[in-house]
């Protein structure tokens, strides 16, 4: 009798599982950055189409964060990434094509704020995270801008510079809300409103290390001549060794790791950190090489 229900049990598994596959692939959703829009056909929006070809019927989400294209691009500078967390988590609660989980595939800022959304917004589940030149420790300079927005970066250097941690800079700027001072951790910790937050330095959620805990593989792309972050280590959650601006240190060598305050030492020993590398400038990859790295993550 007890073998029986065993068998029963099993079954339902097996058809519940093939049940999911027969509703096609796991969906995408990415998360676009600095400067850049969901749409863009030179970006995310050639990714997209890339990854729709490459796996045929999935459902990829492209956050645009705002009304119009060009209010996506403004808001990935001037509107508070815990008030976007906030409007993000909600639309994928509400998206019915999500409700079975999702992988999420943040560029650059965007690897940061999917991070948060796994941390804060467990329903529905994401899967993967992939982090393609993501700075998950934050930045300290802005050496090189995307694009067209270089005047933007001009003043934005000026404002950081100027009292990044102050409460108006940082509720209006979202760059300021992952800068990462390493001359001064005392004001990082204290005064950053976003990074410093998701990474336990003022406080330790314990629903944060449980839902980051939940991901199958946490996925960090770096680009090995990557000229517009600073420090690129930042991309696989490494930073300048505290006081000072030169030496850097890795994920692994930081009390964040060593403390394991967030859980990521645990992933790493159970296999579920993934560091990969990309021979160029940031976000900067061949599709030959988004193929053969990324997509068995998205499968
Ligand atoms: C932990 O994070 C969750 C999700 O953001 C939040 O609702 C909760 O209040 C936080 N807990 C503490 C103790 O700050
Ligand atoms: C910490 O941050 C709060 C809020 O921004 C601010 O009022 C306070 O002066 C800061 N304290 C220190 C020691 O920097």
């Amino acid at each position: 009798m007890e073998g029986l229900r065993l068998v029963v049990l099993a079954l339902v598994v097996v058809f519940g599982y093939s049940d999911q596959h027969r509703a096609g692939p796991l969906p995408l959703v990415i998360w676009h950055g600095m400067g850049d829009s969901c749409c863009n056909p030179f970006s995310m929006g050639a990714i997209k189409k890339m990854v729709e070809q490459q796996i045929p019927g999935i459902y990829v989400l492209s956050l645009k964060i705002g009304n119009t294209i060009a209010e996506d691009m403004e808001n990935s500078f001037f509107f508070n990434v815990n008030k976007q967390l906030d409007i993000v988590c909600e639309q994928l609660a509400k998206d019915p094509r999500l409700q079975n989980g999702y992988n999420g595939m943040g560029f650059s800022q965007g690897g940061q704020f999917l991070r948060a959304v796994v941390q804060k917004c467990p329903s529905p589940p994401m899967k993967n995270l992939i982090s393609i030149g993501g700075q998950h420790q934050g930045v300290y300079g802005f050496p090189r801008c995307p694009g067209e927005s270089s005047h933007i970066c001009d003043w934005i250097r000026e404002t950081l510079n100027v009292g990044a941690y102050t409460k108006v800079v940082q509720e209006h700027l979202v760059q300021a809300e992952y800068w990462h001072d390493p001359l001064n951790e005392a004001h990082y910790r204290n005064g950053s409103i976003f990074l410093a937050d998701i990474n336990q330095e003022r406080s330790i959620n314990e629903s944060y290390k449980r839902n980051l805990q939940s991901l199958e593989k946490f996925v960090m792309v770096k680009f090995l001549k990557d000229s517009m972050v600073d420090p690129a280590d930042s991309e696989w959650f490494g930073f300048y060794k505290p006081g000072q601006s030169k030496v850097t240190m890795t994920l692994q060598e930081s009390s964040l790791y060593t403390e394991d305050r967030l859980g990521l030492r645990e992933m790493d020993k159970a296999g579920k950190l993934v560091f990969l590398a990309a021979d160029g400038d940031h976000l900067s990859f061949t599709d030959k090489w988004f193929n053969e790295n990324i997509l068995p993550f998205l499968n």
